[in-house]
């Protein structure tokens, strides 16, 4: 009686081992198939929202519409915009940017002409009213002829840039 109780359990143990990993086996996959799916939907998230974007900042030339991720817009500007800050990107626009949007950003620098797309009117409402975070992105990446100024200014200088860029505003907007 005793030892076929023993026995049982033994036998229960054992039964009980190979079912619970038999039973981890189809857990492990079905987790394995929801990271693949996890993944599968991040990369589908950031191929609609990114990437396109970024091949479409570089790949249409018609100058129509510049159209940047709509996250751009909740991006802020960590450099306040004090004097120091807005010197620097005088200087890096005087540099980097006059020749063709021009010294006042009107979009008329000296080599504005020889451009198939005008160069956009810095100072105009359509440029200032939007978001730094949103000029952030276009300067960053850059849609032909316009070069993405990523790898050759930090993004600090960007953000200073765009602190000078606001001085330039034909209507100051009221903020
Ligand atoms: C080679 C000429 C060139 C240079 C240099 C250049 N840009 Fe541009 N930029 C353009 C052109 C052309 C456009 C218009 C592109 C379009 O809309 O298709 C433009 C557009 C823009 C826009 C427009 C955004 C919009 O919403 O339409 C911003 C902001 C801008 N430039 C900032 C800068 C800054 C800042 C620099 C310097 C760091 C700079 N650009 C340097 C040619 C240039």
């Amino acid at each position: 009686m005793g030892s076929d109780s023993r026995v049982t359990f033994a036998r229960w143990s054992q039964h009980f081992v190979k079912n619970s990993i038999g039973a981890m086996l189809p857990l492990r996959a079905l987790f394995q198939a929801l990271r693949w799916r996890a993944l599968i939907c991040w990369l589908c998230i950031a191929l609609s929202s990114g990437i396109p974007a970024v091949a479409e900042s570089h790949g249409d030339t018609t100058g129509k519409s510049w159209h940047a991720p709509k996250s751009c817009i909740f991006i802020r500007n960590p450099v306040p915009a004090t004097r120091a800050s807005i010197s620097k990107g005088e200087q890096i626009y005087k540099a980097r940017c006059i020749g063709c949007h021009g010294s006042s950003g009107h979009g008329d620098g000296p080599d504005a002409s020889q451009l198939r797309v005008h160069p956009a009117r810095l100072s105009g409402e359509r440029v200032q009213e939007q978001t730094d975070g949103l000029l952030w992105w276009k300067i960053t990446f850059g849609k032909r002829p316009m070069p993405g100024y990523g790898f050759r200014l930090s993004s600090t200088d960007r953000w200073h840039v765009i602190n000078y860029l606001r001085t330039l505003a034909e209507n100051k907007p009221q903020r």
